[in-house]
């Protein structure tokens, strides 16, 4: 036997031990990460989580991307578990779910929506391929309703994003009345648009009465949860100058109205979109504002 054999056969005894180690690793924590996969999820500003747009997520025109569900997923959650989301859109939350084995349940109060969901979910792995005997459901339903589906503390990890209040009817009536012309109406491959004229869509509600809604979703959405599960919710901060509300903080008020149904905010990650939006000229010459392109991740905590 050559000095080469000895080398490789050390480094194979080497790398045995690392892999059983992270093996036994993976077995001991919640989420079935080994130390080093945990390490390398842990940074809090997240600027590599887009990704083109498919024709399901065009028709929406306010999704976000699979792959930040999964990065959630692998943080929060492990294989088997069970994963809502109240504002389920045309499904993003499901599609993550399917491709990383997770079981997932959602609710979309527009029909063509849900529709849309149900379809994407078919097409994404099709029927029979879920080997593991994985649920997925899509309910055309109020979110407000969801304690009829799901009982008390079966859900381990709530991914979601709600609408901005009435910010997009605000938004759809700027474009068409003050900028016309200018590069707000043309830039960043926004495709604003309201999503239905229902009274129960949140997307219709003032801010004050929409934040006291979204307590009612935040406090059913906690008695589901397991005891130690997570929720984790997408957000944007918004301006309103033209009432000359130069800034509202809705990833805070979100913050305060889950603590005051019991949850604990427990962390804050920031989804920088600067690389997907081109800078807007706002305010000129007189006041100046930055422009908003990072969403923010409220995520809380059931306690033990
Ligand atoms: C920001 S979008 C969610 C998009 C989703 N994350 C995706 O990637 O497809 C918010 C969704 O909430 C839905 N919605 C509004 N009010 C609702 C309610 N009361 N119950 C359930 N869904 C509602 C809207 O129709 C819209 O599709």
């Amino acid at each position: 036997m050559d000095y080469s054999d000895t080398v490789t056969k050390k480094s194979r005894a080497i790398h045995e031990d690392d892999e059983e180690k992270e093996f036994h690793q993976r077995m001991k924590s919640f989420n079935g990460l080994s130390a080093k996969e945990w390490a390398s999820l842990s940074m809090n500003i997240w600027s590599d989580v887009s990704s083109p747009r498919n024709d399901f997520q065009k028709e929406h025109g306010a999704v976000y991307p699979v792959k930040l569900v999964e990065r959630l997923l692998l943080m929060y959650s492990r294989e088997l578990d069970n994963v809502f989301d109240p504002f389920l859109g045309i499904g993003s939350t499901i599609i993550g779910c399917q491709n990383l084995n997770r079981n997932c349940i959602g609710t979309e109060l527009n029909p063509e929506f849900a529709q849309l969901a149900q379809q994407w979910l078919v097409e994404n792995s099709g029927i029979f391929q879920n080997t593991l005997n994985l649920k997925y459901l899509v309910v055309n339903d109020d979110c407000r309703n969801l304690d009829k589906y799901i009982a008390k503390n079966k859900i381990s990890l709530t991914i979601t994003s709600p609408p901005y209040a009435d910010f997009i009817q605000k938004s759809v009536e700027d474009r068409e009345k003050v900028h016309k012309t200018s590069l707000i109406k043309h830039s960043n491959n926004s495709t604003v648009k309201q999503y239905s004229d229902n009274e129960d869509d949140f997307g219709n509600l003032p801010y004050p009465e929409f934040i006291k809604q979204l307590k009612v979703v935040l406090s059913k959405n906690y008695e589901i949860t397991k005891p130690g599960g997570y929720s984790c919710w997408v957000v944007k901060d918004h301006r309103d100058t033209k009432n000359k509300i130069p800034y509202i903080p809705f990833h805070s008020d979100l913050a305060r109205a889950g603590e005051e149904v019991g949850w604990k905010f427990h962390d804050l990650i920031i989804w920088d979109q600067s690389k997907q939006r081109k800078l807007i000229l706002l305010g000129y010459p007189s006041i100046f504002y930055t422009n908003q392109n990072c969403s923010f991740i409220v995520v809380f905590r059931k306690f033990i």
